[in-house]
């Protein structure tokens, strides 16, 4: 798809999409267009249902002595409420339209409303974000009717008067949406592909062009380490396990602590010996959507140049059956010297995320580290597809981390931890054991990952297990099954606060 700014013109083909405010109050656009077109946009409002609330399209085709293929006048709502989330809403809803339609150019031209705060240049850039991650296709695979599946629309202009602005923000948001695909195409590979190694690569690959240090830790050298529970979950696999450390410095304080990114990464969760059942499996490949984040995260920090050091470790494994797998009832030493009984060979993810934790904070010390986890089952049962879990020890962190899910619509929701579930935890033979009880699973598992932070570092874990891949209706922004969920909102929690 064809991105492009360009100051107000007359369209002379392709669709030329206006606004209306609640009320049918047209813009300047829409009063152009109505104008250009003898009238069709006030006569097409007598004989339809649009009232120019958000989300209403009033689509007028082939209108009489314009070169504009189709003017659609879209619902903007109320002035003071329409923000940038509303207008990447709006342009991704166009362009889902416009490609089952079968057109295959538009001209966006949506006026600042009265009453909104955003300005003409950030307006055109969240047009631009909406088309672009609505455009997203994963179609390597297909080998037929690829027309039905390749998006018709290829030209996307927006017109603004702030052309240079709209560029500028832009430029920012253009990386964000970079991260978003390379996390999509890693969550929506299938797993016979993206093999811990092959992730590795990928990551390195990718990122090492821009700037990023992309360091990879195999088997012997986490064996060294004493990473023996990350080590154990990978024990019966033909593949070998891989921890990728990506290190970005943005920051002018060359030495100033990294902010710290952990994900996991579970190329394929069968669930080990302690084994899924059929159905419960499917999908599984999607069990590396932590390290994806990660990894997309580091891509749009670096892409955009962000002044902050950054690090981003991502541990690697396939959870299989075979005769060298972890056993039930095995004890295993981690990284950081305390024992783990494993009592469920399924529960794999915090076995994982343990001994990258004490990787991360001992390497580095950042000032914090946030996990990335599609973790419990439970999660989805709790909050469904439309909020990550989030568990922290610190109240700056979390509020910092839900203030940029709301802003940029990956919303998190925060629940409880406590020495009553952590209580849960307890062992018979060993210092713990890598399940609770049947309640609150969620929470016993970030109880079980606090167990490895150390120093009382500012710790957050988000279990985006709801979150990463969607099976049901499909978000607005993300049209495949992977969503990227996570690049956004760990942008946006470092561009606020921890840029100098
Ligand atoms: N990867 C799964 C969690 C999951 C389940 C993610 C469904 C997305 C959809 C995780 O490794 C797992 O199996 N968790 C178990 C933990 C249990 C054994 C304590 C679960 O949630 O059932
Ligand atoms: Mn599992
Ligand atoms: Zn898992």
């Amino acid at each position: 798809m064809q991105l492009s700014f360009a100051a107000p013109h007359a369209v002379a083909s392709g669709a030329w999409v206006v606004g209306a405010l609640d009320g049918n109050a047209l813009t300047p656009a829409a009063q152009k267009a109505d104008k250009a077109s003898g009238g069709a946009l006030a006569r097409g409002l007598k004989v339809s249902k649009f009232t120019g609330k958000s989300g209403q399209v009033l689509e007028v085709l082939a209108p009489a002595a314009l070169g504009a293929s189709r003017i659609l006048l879209v619902g903007l709502g109320k002035g003071n409420d329409f923000d940038g989330a509303k207008a990447e809403n709006l342009a991704a809803a166009v362009n889902g339209r416009l490609n089952t339609a079968g057109e295959t150019a538009v001209t966006f031209e949506i006026d600042v409303p009265k009453g909104s705060r955003l300005k003409p240049g950030a307006l055109a850039a969240h047009l631009a974000l909406g088309a672009q991650l609505k455009s997203y296709t994963f179609n390597h695979y297909r080998t037929k009717n690829l027309d039905e599946y390749e998006p018709k629309l290829k030209t996307v202009t927006i017109a603004t008067p702030a052309v240079s602005d709209a560029k500028k923000s832009w430029t920012a948001l253009e990386a964000v949406a970079a991260g978003m695909f390379f996390a999509r195409d890693l969550v929506n590979e299938p797993p016979n592909v993206l093999y811990p190694a092959e992730f590795a690569r990928r990551a390195k690959a990718n990122l090492t062009k821009l700037g990023v240090k992309v360091e990879i830790l195999g088997e012997a050298e986490m064996k060294k380490l004493g990473m023996n529970t990350l080590l154990g979950v990978g024990q019966g696999s033909e593949r070998e396990s891989q921890l990728v450390v990506m290190t970005w410095n943005g920051s002018r304080k060359k030495k100033d602590a990294p902010v710290a990114f952990v994900g996991k990464g579970v190329c394929f969760d069968s669930g080990g010996l302690s084994l899924k059942t059929g159905p419960g499996m499917m999908g599984m490949k999607g069990d590396m959507g932590g390290a994806a984040a990660v990894t997309g995260t580091m891509q749009a920090l670096a892409m955009r140049e962000a002044r902050v050091n950054a690090v981003g470790v991502i541990g690697l494994v396939e959870n299989m059956p075979d005769g060298k797998a972890q056993r039930p009832d095995d004890v295993v030493k981690s990284m950081s010297g305390q024992t783990v009984e494993v009592l469920n060979t399924d529960a794999e993810g915090r076995l994982v995320l343990a001994d990258a934790l004490t990787y991360t904070q001992r390497k580095f010390a950042p000032k914090f580290v946030i996990d990335l986890a599609t973790l419990t089952g439970a999660i989805i049962m709790a909050l469904g597809p439309e909020h990550a879990g989030l568990f922290s020890n610190d109240d700056r962190l979390s509020d910092r981390i839900a203030a940029a899910g709301k802003a940029v619509g990956e919303p998190v929701w925060r629940l409880p931890l406590g020495p009553n579930y952590d209580k849960l935890l307890k062992s018979k033979i060993a210092d713990m054991k890598n399940i609770g009880g049947p309640n609150a699973g969620s929470i016993t598992a970030a109880q079980f990952l606090q167990r490895f932070v150390e120093d009382k570092r500012p710790w957050a874990h988000l279990d985006i297990a709801g979150v990463a891949w969607q099976d049901g209706e499909q978000k607005a922004l993300a049209p495949t099954w992977g969503t990227g969920w996570g690049v956004r909102i760990l942008n946006e929690l470092v561009a606020e606060n921890y840029e100098d």
